[in-house]
């Protein structure tokens, strides 16, 4: 009796392809997905996924081509170690765009018209790299350069940029400049939590006959613990774990089954997560110790301007244009400091409520800023801090369902406070 047989399964559960009919919807690889739809529903240039190896990024990318396969024509690069040429040649010859001639020039006037034609016929033109990380400078130039082709109006093309960590690091360099900034969309793969983990391999299982496997919840745990979240890794573990209790000739697999199996898993993979966790844990240390200074400046800075805002106001030297009064931060912690009238206002949470179909959420508030998600119409976020720029736009400060907090302009959200909620009545 085979292993498959023996635990009732119609399939190997844990196979480590990328196969879309076992995708796991966890709430990362959801959130990825729906940037990817935004930046080309919006058709934003450059998108950029990163993700350490083994999160799903290929598995996402699969889903993204099977979502977009009508509405799109789209260009996949899995192998990008190619000359800039190499690379022009595979994204025209994945798009069906047949030359006879290899002149470059002759090249890019053929993707133009062909960028052009679809555009006219509604149609988006993606290119996807995975793996992304290995293109060398001057391929990505050669995609920067792809993504000037752009009617006055629109870009008639969308790249999407995926892989690994040092992608970005690279991406930061000071010769990547120029293509840092047309990224406007920026996300990344974070393992799953150990929720996640549990349910990923409930599902797999499943998927694959259900089965007489048993896998309690302490077993799951130590699955998590080692894979660190990694659904590659859980996938290595878990199905060693079940052909090592299958070897004993047991149903219900257990932790020292689990821990077998990890002693035939490369070690330097388990080592791997541990020194990231440590090196993270290490940099947030020092980011934190490092603020501690700057905010104090910073607090410090703003309180002499407002000092000096309010004199000058006062005196009658204000100037009333929106640009100067708008420039003062109206942090509600500073509105509780210096206008104890207003206390009262603080301590009312108000909410902002999308209003539109998909809005962007950011570092800074500014719209040069860095976008760091995409929440959808309806969702409601706690505001935490306001900021209006001289230009006069205001920003909310909101928290987001993870616990991080971002910027959202006003002007896409609905603002409410406990004032509009009906108040109990106390007799
Ligand atoms: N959301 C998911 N649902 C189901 N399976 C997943 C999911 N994410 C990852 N996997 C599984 O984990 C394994 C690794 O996934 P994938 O190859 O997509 O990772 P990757 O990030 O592209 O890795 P690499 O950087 O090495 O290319 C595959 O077996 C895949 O099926
Ligand atoms: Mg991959």
């Amino acid at each position: 009796m085979d292993y498959l047989e023996f635990f009732h399964l119609q399939e190997d559960p844990f196979g480590l392809t990328p196969d879309s009919s076992y995708f796991y919807p966890s709430k990362m690889h959801n959130d990825v997905l729906a940037s990817l739809d935004y930046a080309v529903d919006q058709k934003e240039g450059f998108s950029l996924v990163i993700g350490e190896p083994g999160t799903g990024k290929t598995t996402i990318l699969k889903i993204f081509i099977d979502r977009w396969k009508e509405k799109a024509e789209i260009a996949l690069i899995m192998t990008p170690r190619l000359s800039p040429e190499e690379l022009l040649q595979a994204v025209l010859d994945d798009l069906k765009i047949i030359l006879d001639t290899t002149n470059k020039n002759e090249m890019i006037k053929a993707f133009r018209d062909f960028l052009i034609d679809r555009s006219l016929a509604g149609k988006r033109v993606i290119i996807i790299v995975d793996e992304a990380q290995n293109l060398s400078d001057a391929s990505l130039e050669e995609l920067r350069l792809l993504s000037n082709l752009e009617t006055e109006k629109e870009k008639l093309l969308q790249i999407i940029l995926v892989g690994q960590p040092e992608l970005q690091k690279r991406l930061q360099s000071e010769g990547m400049r120029q293509l840092d900034q047309r990224i406007t969309i920026r996300t990344t793969l974070r393992p799953l939590t150990l929720q996640e983990t549990s349910d990923y391999i409930a599902f797999r299982l499943v998927k694959a006959g259900k089965g007489s496997a048993i896998l309690d919840e302490k077993v799951k745990k130590t699955i998590y613990k080692i894979s660190g979240g990694i659904p590659r890794l859980v996938n290595l573990l878990t199905s060693r774990a079940m052909m090592v209790a299958y070897i004993g000739t047991a149903h219900h697999i257990q932790k020292k089954h689990v821990l077998d199996a990890a002693k035939h898993i490369s070690n330097t993979q388990t080592r791997i997560i541990s020194w990231q966790k440590l090196v993270g844990y290490a940099i947030v240390g020092l980011l934190i110790v490092s603020l501690i200074p700057v905010s104090v400046i910073m607090y410090h800075k703003i309180q002499d301007y407002r000092n000096t805002t309010i004199a000058s106001t006062k005196s009658g030297m204000q100037s009333e244009s929106p640009g100067n009064l708008a420039a003062v931060n109206t942090s509600l912690s500073a509105v509780k400091k210096d206008e104890p009238e207003q206390k009262v206002s603080s301590d009312i949470q108000r909410k902002a409520i999308v209003a539109v179909y998909a809005a962007r959420l950011r570092e800074r508030p500014s719209l040069q800023a860095n976008i760091e998600r995409v929440v959808t119409k309806g969702e409601s976020l706690d505001i935490t801090d306001e900021w209006t720029e001289l230009s006069g736009n205001k920003w909310y400060k909101v928290k987001t369902p993870d616990g991080n907090e971002s910027w959202i302009a006003s002007y896409i959200v609905r603002v409410t406070s406990l004032r509009e909620l009906p108040q109990p009545v106390v007799r």
